[in-house]
């Protein structure tokens, strides 16, 4: 009996305890490292309306799908996929879509834990003093410095690992869930008063006109393909950790109501984020394009400035090495309950296994930064490679085939029964979605960015 079925790693404790989860997984560097830079690089305001549409029309039909059909196959997502095909006697190598989420989980950990590295060098960079006072040109360089030396970045990166392992080793419902129902909610107030602080700068205004007023002629195919990617990194969808996080979902909780809440709460961390960081640039004659490094030389300026900002810079970037705990944990846990479920590990082998795996590989994102600056495949980096390889191309491609599988292949009374809608006709736009709007959408975007369109 499918209704009855548990997920052999057991279940979250409560509703609340999955909303935390999935918004842990979903609030990270995503929405706070990521967002502000690549809007910044690819001109503001239209990528912005481009990334909430994103979000409204795809991200939230497909979060629905992955969750519904992790609860359906209650495994990781290889089994789970085969589990579902069997049931809907469809072709087997849909079990693809589950290798490539595993994969995908490995590849983007692998360069978010030395972004996550970097952060965790900033809580003592913020307890030392060495934001105060500090103008734009003197904390550029100290940026500079650091991610000139790979020593301190292995560093960072290894202690980052190293948490993260730790965590996953506990399981599903230990410490995770109780850390995270203090930490979101404090990061919220951070968030806010940071915006307290943006608003004191003499270009809030300009900030908030870059982020919100769009400018059509700077979108290109592939800019739009970057606020697509976008919705689905910081969703977390398209990978398959949704689809675990699903299988740990007890039956009677919503699973709309809590895919809703989430992406609110997901994309309003984003803007949040935005307002605080452009504001800064602009204010201290910053370029918005600077990358990767745009809120590690911006936001140390505005600690080195306000009053409380030791405090603050501390506390700030303890919060986001926090949130990125919270989404490395699910980054890995498909690999982690591939291995305990198929290969018999424990969770502490399967943990260590796949953890010195993403370590490993996160040496390439490291390098890209300095020894190997220079090394570059198709003009980018192998940082910038391996988050335009799985966040542009990795995400979206599960996404279309979540799509497809939920809307076409799985029995119609399954994900009705899964979804439980309280009246026929949002399960009809849910359809109408998850079954034209997504994945043409998924498909005209690849067009246009290879030229086609
Ligand atoms: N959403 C997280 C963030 O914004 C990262 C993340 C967690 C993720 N799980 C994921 C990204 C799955 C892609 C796929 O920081």
């Amino acid at each position: 009996m499918t209704d009855t079925k548990k997920s052999p790693q057991g279940e979250w404790s409560s509703h609340s305890a999955f909303i935390m989860a999935a918004t842990g997984s979903a609030v990270g560097l995503g929405n706070i490292w990521k967002f502000p830079y690549i809007t910044g690089e690819n001109g503001g305001g239209a990528f912005v309306l481009v990334y909430l549409l994103c979000v409204a029309l795809i991200g939230i039909p497909i979060m629905m799908s992955e969750t519904l059909m992790g609860r359906r196959g209650r495994h990781n997502p290889v089994t789970t996929m085969e589990s579902l095909t069997a049931e809907a006697k469809a072709d087997e190598h849909w079990h693809y879509l589950g290798w490539m989420g595993i994969i995908a989980g490995i590849l983007i950990l692998s360069y978010y834990s030395v972004i996550a590295g970097w952060a965790s060098a900033y809580v003592l960079k913020a307890f030392t003093g060495s934001f105060f006072d500090a103008d734009a040109a003197a904390v550029k360089q100290l940026f500079a410095d650091f991610i000139a030396s790979p020593v301190q970045l292995a560093f960072w990166h290894t202690a980052f690992m190293l948490a993260t392992m730790w965590i996953v080793k506990q399981g599903v419902n230990n410490g995770l869930e109780k850390a995270l129902r203090w930490l979101m909610p404090s990061l919220f107030v951070l968030l806010i008063l940071l915006v307290g602080y943006a608003m004191t700068t003499p270009s809030y205004f300009q900030g908030l006109h870059f982020l919100f007023t769009p400018d059509f002629s700077k979108l290109t195919g592939n800019s739009i393909l970057t606020a697509m990617g976008q919705a689905f990194f910081s969703l977390g969808i398209g990978m398959g950790a949704v689809m675990v996080y699903g299988a740990y979902l007890p039956k009677k909780i919503s699973i709309t109501e809590t895919v809703v809440v989430v992406s609110i709460a997901d994309t309003v961390v984003a803007l949040l984020s935005g307002i605080i960081i452009f504001p800064i640039v602009f204010s201290n004659g910053l370029q918005p394009d600077s990358g990767p490094g745009l809120i590690f030389e911006t936001l140390p300026i505005a600690f080195g400035s306000m009053i409380g900002g030791w405090l603050f810079g501390i506390l700030f970037f303890v919060m986001l090495v926090l949130a990125a705990l919270s989404s490395s944990v699910a980054l890995i846990e498909p690999a982690v309950a591939w291995l305990i479920e198929t290969r018999g590990f424990n969770r502490e082998k399967a943990s260590l296994y796949a953890g010195s795996v993403t370590w490993l590989i996160g040496f390439a994102s490291i390098f890209s930064f300095n020894s190997w600056s220079g090394f570059k495949i198709f003009g980018q980096t192998l940082f910038e490679l391996l988050d335009y390889v799985t966040a542009n191309l990795m995400l979206p491609i599960g996404g279309f085939a979540i799509a497809m599988f939920a809307g076409r292949i799985m029995v119609r009374g399954h994900s009705e029964q899964e979804l439980d809608l309280p009246n026929p006709l949002t399960y009809q736009i849910w359809q109408l979605l998850i079954k034209y709007l997504a994945p043409a959408a998924v498909f005209l975007v690849f067009l246009d960015v290879v030229g086609v369109l």
